[in-house]
């Protein structure tokens, strides 16, 4: 399991992450220390489809201010930080690449969304286990997981 894993971290490790983000940022004209979800739009929705493929994903669950969603396999937390900013709920995202969360974090930080959206390095394969410890009863994912990786 644990060369699964390894395997899986490997494949979604992007080194430099964070700073290759900020420099696509100050070439759109926009200051990566001070974000939104509306700057970091086009590079935030790690799959296909982008920010409309999200968008219609979130319109398919009832999000309400009150929501809490459990985002399983949220990559840099760019559809996790969509919810929260548009519909005010509290999102949790985890995620089995540490590179990812902890990209997202400073996203995150920095679109003052910290209280909201809370990233954390975690498998799919303990989703029984979050649910539990969260008090949640479900939860829906926007994530789309690496196929044969569901065992
Ligand atoms: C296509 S990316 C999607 C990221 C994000 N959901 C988005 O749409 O922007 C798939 C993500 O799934 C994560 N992943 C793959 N297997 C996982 C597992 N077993 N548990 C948690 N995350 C996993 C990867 O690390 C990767 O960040």
């Amino acid at each position: 399991m644990a060369e699964r894993t390894e395997d899986v971290q490997a494949h979604w490790t992007r080194p430099g992450v964070l700073a290759r983000i900020e420099a696509a940022l100050t070439e759109l004209g926009h200051d990566p220390q001070n974000l939104s979800p509306e700057t970091l739009a086009t590079l935030e929705h790690l799959h296909s489809g982008g920010l409309a493929t999200t968008r219609h994903q979130a319109n398919r669950i009832a999000v309400t201010e009150d929501s809490r969603v459990l985002d399983v396999g949220c990559g840099i937390g760019g559809p996790a930080r969509y919810l929260a900013h548009t519909y005010g709920c509290r999102v949790d995202g985890i995620d089995l690449t540490p590179e990812l969360i902890e990209t997202g974090r400073v996203l995150t930080e920095r679109c003052k969304l910290a209280d909201r959206v809370v990233l954390q390095v975690g498998t799919c394969l303990q989703s029984r286990w979050i649910l539990r410890a969260s008090g949640l009863k479900s939860f829906a994912s926007l994530s789309l997981i690496s196929p044969g990786w569901q065992s």
